[in-house]
């Protein structure tokens, strides 16, 4: 692991529960943090209904009650110029003295030197080779790359391909983001030299979700083959299920990314190919229960391929 000790040395699993506007709220992070896996959340989620000042303060009072030692929690930044809260949301983190910081959409420059100052990790997430040297090259500590087949706003590079093209220039944590449904993904995952994996679609349908209960039950009923891409939803190509789009008739390329028109979304079926593992709605300890039951079966069964 290329992860910090401290960060490394409180995780049961090494995975994020990946930031999902819409639908990690506080509840979904504190419960991802005490069952040993970061818990992640873009801070936009906070405007539903306080402020991110409060939302944190709520987060870090919660988990310094939590039994034993919780993982630590990863704030979302979008670091597009159409987020108009942009810096005013920095320095909100800033004032917090957040652990780790995870960059999206658009370059981490200017997120760096202030969340450095504070003792921050960051995090920045790409989708191309030539975004992940940016990154690096504004002082990302580690990156984030977004693969084919991911949940929200994906990627398109082949997951193998990509985690070994970075590896050949980066020797920092890199997360696996895209398609982690079980255990033994997250494993195959740190085989091909990834630190971390992200569950984004592997915890939408869960009790702590933000997410309704018909948008649950679409993601326990769909299959990979229900996961279509689209552009409508802010800009971007992002997957979504086709139930969603046919309802919604959605199914339009607008242009470029543009932060408000995303969050004027109510209501969205995201889902990326990991869909394929979700059966049931469940508390997020029993899911990750059973990712960690998973994870060290198949690491076991490579130590010992006889057994
Ligand atoms: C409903 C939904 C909302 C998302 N919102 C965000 C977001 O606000 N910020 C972000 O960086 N990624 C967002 N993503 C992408 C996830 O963080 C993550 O990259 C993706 O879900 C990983 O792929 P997986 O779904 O196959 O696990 C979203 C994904 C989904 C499914």
């Amino acid at each position: 692991m290329t992860l910090p000790e401290n960060v490394s040395a409180r995780l049961r699993l090494p995975a994020i529960a990946a930031p999902m506007t819409g639908v990690s709220g506080i509840e979904l992070v504190a419960a991802a943090c005490e069952a040993g896996v970061i818990g992640s959340f873009p801070v936009h989620n906070a405007r539903r209904d306080t402020s991110l000042g409060d939302w944190l303060t709520t987060l870090e009072r919660r988990l310094q009650q939590s039994e034993g030692t919780p993982a630590p929690f990863a704030p979302n930044l979008i670091m597009h110029s159409s987020n108009r809260y942009r810096d005013e949301e920095l320095a909100t983190l800033v004032a917090h003295g957040v652990e780790l910081v995870i960059t999206s959409v658009g370059s981490p420059a200017r997120a760096v030197e202030p969340l450095h100052a504070v003792g921050a990790l960051v995090l920045a997430d790409v989708a191309t080779l030539a975004h992940a040297e940016k990154a690096l090259e504004a002082g990302a500590d580690g990156l984030v790359l977004l693969t084919a087949g991911a949940g929200g706003q994906t990627g398109w590079l082949n997951p193998f391909a990509f985690v070994r093209g970075v590896r050949a220039f980066f020797d920092g944590p890199i997360v696996l983001a895209g398609g982690i449904s079980d255990g033994v993904s997250a494993f195959a995952a740190e085989v091909l030299g990834a630190d971390l994996v992200y569950l984004g679609t592997r915890v939408i349908a869960t009790e702590e979700s933000l997410a309704d209960d018909a948008y649950r039950a679409a993601l326990v009923a769909a299959t990979a083959d229900d996961v279509v891409l689209s552009s409508a939803v802010g800009g971007l190509p992002a997957n979504l299920l086709r139930s969603w789009i046919e309802r919604n008739d959605a199914d339009v390329a607008q242009g470029d990314y543009q932060q408000e028109r995303l969050l004027g979304w109510q209501g969205v079926w995201s889902a990326g190919h990991a869909v394929a593992g979700v059966t049931e709605v469940l508390p997020v300890r029993d899911v990750i229960a059973e990712l960690i039951d998973q994870y060290e079966a198949a690491r076991a069964a490579l130590r010992n391929p006889g057994a």
